[in-house]
């Protein structure tokens, strides 16, 4: 089986259980496939990407709840939250599969690495949340990690630059904040809620890695200087800055320079629609 034409396939899955396990599954069948890095899979006309289950309800980021994670409710909710950006990192993953022609085999297996790992996340999350006697899907939900894949669609320079080494970065930048506040709660379904978080940063600084590795390679293609660029791709699509604090250590290790770090810092707080602490947060109106 060719892989980008499969990554097409799972891409469409709108249960969000199967779809993880099936992004799992391809990694492990790897060395079966082929990789045709000049194959356009075809899109069957009406069908919408990626498959979405009926639930969760998808709304306008400033209509999605948020609660403390203090009460064993703020924590469920938290938790879907994050359970919906792996839901769309996989969607992420696969889409960068399929669409980009031409590119290395390398860049394909890399994201397959990353929609395997972002399978596992979904899936460990909806495990929790199961525990908890919820399900993915209890809870409305918002399209900003997306909505950014489809502003990106044209772009594989854009996408590198605003999807992971922007929207995912922000979560290594969120993600020990949240893991703090769990922590102090104490309870053992925070301290589960905790570990899975472990889990979730290690592997999500190989996926910022990842996007930071193509980003430069397609920058150094193509004669653009990836710093000056990054600003540039910032502005044009509206990205949205880092939250302060930054985890320097945990973008140092997936890659960012000392002058990609210092431009960050150096950038204004964001306004009131960013400065939220999931990471995904984007303008009301890219949202459904
Ligand atoms: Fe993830
Ligand atoms: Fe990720």
């Amino acid at each position: 089986m060719e892989l980008r034409t499969h990554a097409l396939e799972v891409l469409r899955l709108s249960h969000a259980r199967n779809k993880a396990q099936a992004a799992q599954q391809m990694l492990t069948q790897a060395h079966h496939y082929h990789i045709d890095p000049h194959t356009r899979p075809n899109l069957v006309a009406g069908v919408a990407l990626p498959g979405h289950p009926q639930r969760p309800q998808l709304r306008r980021h400033t209509e999605v709840a948020r609660r403390s994670p203090a009460t064993l409710h703020g924590r469920v909710v938290l938790m879907h939250a994050i359970a919906h950006i792996e839901f769309n990192a996989i969607n992420l993953a696969l889409d960068a599969i399929w669409r980009f022609d031409g590119l290395p085999t390398a860049f394909y297996l890399d994201w397959l690495q990353v929609a395997a790992e972002e399978g596992k996340h979904f899936v460990l999350i909806e495990d929790w949340l199961q525990a908890q006697g919820h399900a993915y899907g209890d809870f409305p939900a918002h399209q900003g990690l997306w909505a950014m894949c489809e502003k990106t669609a044209d772009d594989i320079v854009a996408r590198m630059a605003l999807v992971p080494r922007t929207l995912e970065a922000r979560g290594l930048d969120a993600t020990p904040q949240i893991q703090r506040k769990l922590h102090h709660v104490g309870t053992p379904d925070a301290l589960a809620a905790v570990a899975i978080l472990d889990t979730i940063l290690t592997e999500e600084i190989g996926h910022v890695a990842i996007g930071n590795h193509w980003y430069r390679w397609l920058c150094a293609q193509r004669g653009l200087e990836p710093v000056a660029h990054y600003a540039a791709l910032t502005a044009r699509y509206q990205a949205p800055r880092p939250k302060p604090p930054l985890n320097t250590d945990a973008r140092m290790a997936a890659g960012f320079t000392e002058e990609e770090l210092q431009w960050l810092h150096m950038e204004p707080e964001p306004a009131p629609p960013f400065n939220r602490p999931i990471w995904v947060g984007l303008p009301s109106e890219t949202t459904p």
